[in-house]
C-alpha cells in the first residue's frame, strides 16, 4: 500500500496527491472548500459527493445528512479522512475574490507600499510603487482562519470560549506575511524596498491581527476595550518585511477599519453633500454624512445575500442563479453563472428573484406567496420556499432599519443623499433596481453606486498618509449601537415589509 493517495476535484479540475489518512478538512481548504460550522458537523456547509472511492458514513453524518443524500454519496469533508484514491464533487466553488484596479488621487512617495483587506472570508493584497500607485502585484486567499467558523461571531466564539485566539491570530500573522512574500517576489522587488503595510478589516479581524483580546466581543454591549491604529514592526509579527507596519484603527462595535477606509475610498469624509456608504456583508455596516459630521453603526443581517440559510442558496458561482426578470407567458427568465445547467440561487439571483415575483404579484408586501404552492420554482430545480422570502425580509429589514435610523438621527431624509455607495461583492453584482422595489435600499436607482472593495482602496490611499493620519477621523465618526437604540425593534418590523407597488412601506 502506498504512503499518499491521490485526490481529483470537480468542478475545479484539480488533483493532487496527500499522506494517506488525511482530513479532508486540511487538504480540501486551500481549494476554497470552507467548514462554516467550524468542523463541529452542524451546517452542511462542507459537503462533498463521493465520485469515486469511498468514504465511510460515521454517526455524525447519519445525524445531519438525510438517507437520500447519503445514498446519492454526500458526505461531510469535516468528518472523513481520504484513505483510498477520491474523485470528489464539491458543493462549494472558488470564492469570487474581489479586488480594485480604481484610480485615485494621491501625493507621490519614494518606496513600495503594500494594502491588505482582511476580510472574514478572504484575503486581498497589492504591491504599489508610491511613486505612481501603480499596482505592481496582487495576492487573494482564503482566510486561514475560516476552518475555525465562518462568520464573525464563530471565529470569537472559537478564540474566547475554545481559548484559540493565540492560534487564530499566529494564523492571520503568517498567513498575511507569506503573502507579502508572495507579492514580492511577483513584482520583482527588493523587500528594503518596502517602506509600508496598511491592513484593514473588521473590528473581529482587527482584534484577532493585533492579539486584543476578543471578549468584550463576545458579550453585551460587544464594545472593543481597544480599536485604535496599532503599529507593528516586522519582527513582532514574524514577517522578513514590513517597513512601517500598521492596522488602521476601528470606528466602534462591530465597524471596522475596512469602513474606515470605505470612507477614505469614496471621501465621503470631504464631501460638501450627504452621502452613505453601506457595506452589504453578513454583519451590514453603514456610514451617512458629509464633511460636516458622520454617523455610523452595524446591523446583523445574517448571511441570506451570500446565499446562506436559502434552501438552494449557494455563493455566487458556476451554476448560481444570478439574475432574474419576467420572461414569456408570466414565467421567469434567468441568467446562471458560468451558462451551465443552474444547481441553486446567490444573493443577487435572490434579490431579483424577490422583486420579480412581487411584480407578478405572487408574493405580497407581508412576504406570503399568494398561490397555495409550498414552493415557487426559479429554474428547475432551483424553487425558493416561503422560509427562504422570510430569510430575505430578515437581512433586507436589517440593512433598511439601519440606514432609516441613521438617517433620523442625522436629521436627513432619503431624498438628501445625493449617493449611495453599495460596497463589496455583493452590494458590486446586485441589481440595483430589484433592491430598491424589495426595499433593501430605498433610494432612486440612479443615486445608487456600486462600488467595489472599497476596504483595498481605502486601504491603499492610506499608504500615502502618516501612519496616524487618521486616528482624528476615526474617533470624530459617531458610533450608533442599534442594539440599545429604542426605536431599533420597530422600524426593524416595519422595514421587513416589501414595499407596495406605490413605494409605501
Ligand atoms: S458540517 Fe459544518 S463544517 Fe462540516
Amino acid at each position: 500500500m502506498t504512503a499518499s493517495v491521490r485526490i481529483t476535484l470537480r468542478p475545479l479540475g484539480a488533483a493532487f496527491e496527500v499522506p494517506r489518512g488525511s482530513p479532508l478538512q486540511e487538504v480540501l481548504f486551500p481549494y476554497g472548500v470552507e467548514f462554516p460550522c467550524g468542523g463541529r458537523a452542524r451546517c452542511k456547509g462542507c459537503r462533498v459527493r463521493v465520485l469515486e472511492g469511498t468514504l465511510p458514513v460515521t454517526a455524525e453524518q447519519e445525524r445531519i445528512l438525510s438517507p437520500g443524500e447519503l445514498d446519492a454519496g454526500w458526505r461531510l469533508a469535516c468528518h472523513c479522512r481520504a484513505e483510498e484514491d477520491l474523485t470528489l464533487e464539491l458543493a462549494q466553488w472558488e470564492a469570487a475574490i474581489l479586488s480594485d484596479e480604481s484610480p485615485f488621487a494621491f501625493t507621490p512617495r519614494s518606496g513600495l507600499g503594500i494594502a491588505i483587506d482582511v476580510g472574514t472570508t478572504t484575503l486581498v493584497a497589492q504591491l504599489l510603487d508610491l511613486r505612481t500607485a501603480d499596482v505592481l502585484a496582487v495576492a487573494t486567499a482564503l482566510n486561514a482562519q475560516a476552518r475555525h467558523g465562518a462568520d464573525v461571531m464563530s471565529r470569537v466564539g472559537f478564540a474566547v470560549n475554545e481559548k484559540k485566539q493565540e492560534l487564530l491570530t499566529a494564523l492571520i500573522r503568517t498567513q498575511t506575511g507569506a503573502m507579502i512574500g508572495e507579492l514580492l517576489r511577483k513584482g520583482k522587488a527588493d523587500p528594503a524596498s518596502l517602506t509600508d503595510v496598511v491592513l484593514v478589516g473588521n473590528t473581529v479581524m482587527h482584534h484577532l491581527f493585533c492579539g486584543i483580546d476578543c471578549t468584550p466581543l463576545s458579550r453585551y454591549p460587544f464594545e472593543p476595550v481597544r480599536d485604535g491604529m496599532e503599529p507593528f514592526r516586522a519582527e513582532d509579527l514574524g514577517w522578513s518585511a514590513g517597513g512601517s507596519i500598521r492596522f488602521l484603527p476601528c470606528l466602534g462595535g462591530f465597524v471596522g477599519s475596512d469602513i474606515l477606509a470605505g470612507i477614505l475610498a469614496v471621501n465621503l469624509h470631504r464631501s460638501d453633500v450627504p452621502l452613505c456608504l453601506i457595506d452589504l456583508g453578513t454583519n451590514g455596516e453603514i456610514v451617512i454624512g458629509s464633511r460636516g459630521g458622520l454617523l455610523c453603526c452595524s446591523t446583523a443581517a445574517g448571511p441570506a445575500f451570500e446565499g446562506a440559510r436559502i434552501s438552494m442558496g449557494m455563493r455566487a458561482a458556476t451554476g448560481a442563479i444570478a439574475e432574474v426578470e419576467p420572461g414569456p407567458g408570466g414565467g421567469l427568465a434567468c441568467r446562471t453563472l458560468g451558462d451551465v445547467a443552474p444547481r441553486g440561487i446567490c444573493g443577487s439571483g435572490l434579490v431579483d428573484a424577490a422583486a420579480v415575483l412581487l411584480r407578478l404579484g405572487r408574493i405580497t408586501p407581508g412576504g406570503r406567496f399568494t398561490g397555495r404552492e409550498p414552493s415557487i420554482m426559479i429554474a428547475d430545480p432551483v424553487a425558493l420556499t416561503q422560509t427562504d422570502i422570510r430569510e430575505l425580509q430578515l437581512a433586507k429589514g436589517a440593512i433598511a432599519a439601519g440606514v432609516r435610523i441613521l438617517l433620523g438621527k442625522s436629521g436627513l431624509a432619503e431624498g438628501d443623499i445625493a449617493r449611495v455607495y453599495l460596497a463589496g461583492a455583493f452590494g458590486n453584482y446586485v441589481n440595483t433596481a430589484s433592491a430598491k422595489t424589495i426595499g433593501l435600499v430605498n433610494f432612486p436607482p440612479d443615486r445608487i453606486v456600486p462600488s467595489g472593495n472599497t476596504a483595498l482602496r481605502g486601504a491603499k490611499r492610506a499608504l500615502f498618509d502618516e501612519p496616524g493620519a487618521y486616528d482624528e477621523l476615526a474617533s470624530g465618526v459617531r458610533h450608533i449601537a442599534l442594539d440599545s437604540d429604542g426605536d431599533f425593534q420597530d422600524v426593524y418590523v416595519e422595514e421587513m415589509r416589501f414595499p407596495t407597488e406605490t413605494g409605501d412601506r
